[in-house]
C-alpha cells in the first residue's frame, strides 16, 4: 500500500478517480468547487437536479468529467460542516473508497483531507484514509478454490493537502497509518483462518515467522511439558480434551531504550471455543473460531509496531489451546491449581479464556518487568449485550491507565468504554471448594470475568480489553475487523511522545 500528497488543484490533476467531499446545505468543499468551476458547475448542476447527496457518507459516481484532468469524480456527502470531524472523516473516507472497490480505479486522490476536522489534525485524517484503503482492499481468499474476490487494483492514494506544511504532516499520519492497515490485515486473516488450520501450533509458526522477518523480534514458544514444569495447570486444563497441544507464545521486541520496562500485551488464543463438556449450543458454533481474536490483534499489533520499526519495547503473550470435550476434558466441579498457586473450581468449561489468561499473566510478571499488562480477549457474550459491537469492554486496576486507553479508543476511531469491577463482582467468584470459581453467575458476566482476571494481576498496572462485539461481525458480514488495533498502536505512540 501506497501514498502521496499533493498540493494542486483538483481540476488539475490527473488520476482516475477524484474524491471530493460536499456539506449539508449545498456547500461545496474547495476541492469541489475547483472541479465544478473547471466543469461549469457540474457539481452544484448535479445537487440542484437531486443526484448528489450531501449526508453523510453518502456516495455519488460522476463517470465523466468533461473540463477537470479526473477520468471519474466521486462526490461523499460529508453532512453538517459544523459536526465535521474524525468519526465522520473516517466514514466519508471509507464510504467512498467501499463504493469503487469494484471499479478500475488504480489511482485516486482524496481531497476529502485537505477538510478541517472538529476534532483532530491533518495527521489522523491520513492515518484514517489509509487505514480505510487498508480495508478498502482487504479480501480472504485464502479457502477458496475458484471466484475468489479480485484485490482492488488501487493500491496508492493520493491525499490532497492545502500547502506543504499539512502535505508533511498528512505522510507521517499516512505512514503510521499503513503500518496500522498492516497489522489490521494481519489480525484478519489469522482470525478469519478456519480452525482446522489456524490452530495453536499455526499461531507459534506465524510468530517465528515475524522473528525471521525483523531482526528486533525474538519469540519463544511453550509447549505442555513446558508449561506443566511451570505448573500453568489452569491454561494446560483447557486444551485437555483437544488433540491440539496447546502453546504459549512469548514474542519480544526490543528497540527502545534498554532501561525501558515493556509494555506487554496478552491475547487470548482459543483457536475453536466448543465450550467443552458445557458444550455451547450447536447453531452459529463455527464463530467460535474468532475466539482467538485477542491474539490475532495482538499479533497484528506486534506486526504493525514491527513494521513501523518503532522505538519502543513491547512484549506479546499469547496462551494458546482449543477448547473440545471428549474423555479426557475438563469437568465442570474439577478444582485446578493456577501457576500462582491459587485454586480454581471450574464450574462451566465455556468461561475457559479466562482460565489461559490468568497463567499467561502471571507467566509475564514472573518474566518481565512490566510497565503495563493489557491483555485483549473476545472474553465473554455479556460484552456484547452490554456494549453491541460497537465499543470494548474496558476495565482494569489502574485508572491512567484505562484513561489513556479510552483517550487512544477515541482518536484511532475504535472506541472503548470502562466496566466498573467493584469488589461485589470480585465476590460472585467465591467458591465453596477452591481459592475462587471460575464463573460468578450470569448477572454481570462480562465484569465479573474481569474481576477474575484482576486476582492475578494485583501487584501489576492491569487493563482488560473484552473485544467479544468488536473482533469480528457475525451475520452477512461475517468476518474479523482488526480491531483493537487501531486503538493498541495508538495507545503505543501517545507513549513514545
Ligand atoms: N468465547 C466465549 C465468549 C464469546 C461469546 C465471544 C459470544 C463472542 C461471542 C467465552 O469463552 C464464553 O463462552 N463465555 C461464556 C462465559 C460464561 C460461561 C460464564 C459466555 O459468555 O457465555
Ligand atoms: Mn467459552
Ligand atoms: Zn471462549
Amino acid at each position: 500500500m501506497e501514498f502521496f500528497t499533493t498540493t494542486a488543484d483538483a481540476a488539475k490533476r490527473t488520476t482516475d478517480c477524484a474524491i471530493v467531499g460536499v456539506y449539508e446545505r449545498k456547500q461545496l468543499t474547495e476541492a469541489a468547487a475547483q472541479i465544478d468551476a473547471a466543469t461549469g458547475g457540474l457539481i452544484a448542476g448535479l445537487m440542484d437536479q437531486g443526484d448528489i447527496s450531501s449526508k453523510l457518507g453518502a456516495v455519488s459516481l460522476v463517470p465523466r468529467v468533461d473540463g477537470a484532468r479526473c477520468k471519474r469524480l466521486l462526490v461523499v456527502g460529508l453532512g453538517k460542516k459544523s459536526t465535521f470531524g474524525r468519526r465522520e472523516f473516517a466514514r466519508a473516507q471509507s464510504a467512498a473508497l467501499t463504493h469503487i472497490r469494484s471499479q478500475h480505479v488504480v489511482d485516486a486522490v482524496s481531497y476529502l483531507t485537505r477538510e478541517d476536522t472538529r476534532d483532530c489534525d491533518a495527521y489522523y485524517r491520513a492515518r484514517l484514509a489509509l487505514q480505510a484503503l487498508g480495508e478498502h482492499r482487504y479480501r480472504f481468499n485464502d479457502t477458496k478454490s475458484k471466484d475468489r474476490r479480485p484485490v482492488p487494483k488501487l493500491r496508492k492514494l493520493g491525499l490532497g493537502a492545502n500547502d506543504s506544511a499539512m502535505a508533511k504532516t498528512l505522510t507521517r499520519g499516512a505512514e503510521h497509518g499503513t503500518g496500522i492497515a498492516a497489522g489490521m490485515a494481519v489480525t484478519r486473516d489469522l482470525a478469519n483462518m478456519p480452525p482446522n488450520i489456524c490452530t495453536p501450533s499455526y499461531l507459534a509458526d506465524t510468530a517465528m515467522e515475524m522473528a525471521r522477518k525483523h531482526k528486533a523480534v525474538n519469540v519463544q514458544v511453550l509447549d505442555e511439558p513446558d508449561m506443566a514444569e511451570r505448573g500453568m495447570h489452569s491454561l494446560l486444563s483447557v486444551g485437555n480434551g483437544s488433540e491440539q497441544p496447546s502453546r504459549l507464545i512469548h514474542i519480544d521486541y526490543r528497540a527502545g531504550k534498554k532501561s525501558d520496562a515493556p509494555v506487554v500485551l496478552v491475547g487470548k488464543g482459543i483457536t475453536f471455543d466448543s465450550g467443552g463438556i458445557s458444550l455451547k449450543p450447536g447453531p452459529m458454533m463455527d464463530e467460535m473460531k474468532f475466539d482467538m481474536g485477542g491474539a490475532a490483534a495482538v499479533l497484528g499489533v506486534m506486526a504493525a509496531v514491527a513494521a513501523l520499526k518503532l522505538p519502543i519495547n513491547l512484549s506479546v503473550i499469547v496462551p494458546s489451546a482449543e477448547n473440545m470435550p471428549s474423555g479426557r476434558a475438563t469437568r465442570p466441579g474439577d478444582v485446578v491449581t493456577s501457576m500462582s498457586g491459587r485454586t480454581i473450581e471450574i464450574l462451566n468449561t465455556d468461561a475457559e479464556g479466562r482460565l489461559i489468561l490468568c497463567d499467561a499473566m502471571t507467566y509475564a510478571q514472573a518474566e518481565l518487568d512490566c510497565a503495563a499488562i493489557i491483555d485483549v480477549a473476545t472474553l465473554t457474550g455479556a460484552c456484547v449485550i452490554a456494549l453491541g459491537h460497537h465499543r470494548s469492554g474496558l476495565m482494569g486496576n489502574d485508572q491512567t491507565l484505562i484513561d489513556s486507553l479510552m483517550a487512544a479508543g477515541e482518536r484511532a476511531v475504535d472506541r472503548a468504554w470502562q466496566l466498573p469491577i467493584d469488589q461485589e463482582y470480585v465476590d460472585q467468584l467465591k467458591s465453596n471448594f477452591a481459592d475462587c470459581a471460575n464463573i460468578g453467575g450470569r448477572d454481570g458476566g462480562a465484569i465479573t470475568a474481569g474481576a477474575f482476571l484482576g486476582q492475578f494481576t494485583e501487584k501489576a498496572t492491569w487493563a482488560h480489553l473484552d473485544i467479544a462485539g468488536t473482533a469480528w461481525l457475525g451475520g452477512a458480514k461475517k468476518g474479523a475487523t482488526g480491531r483493537p488495533v487501531p486503538l493498541l498502536v495508538d495507545y503505543l505512540l501517545d507513549r513514545m511522545d
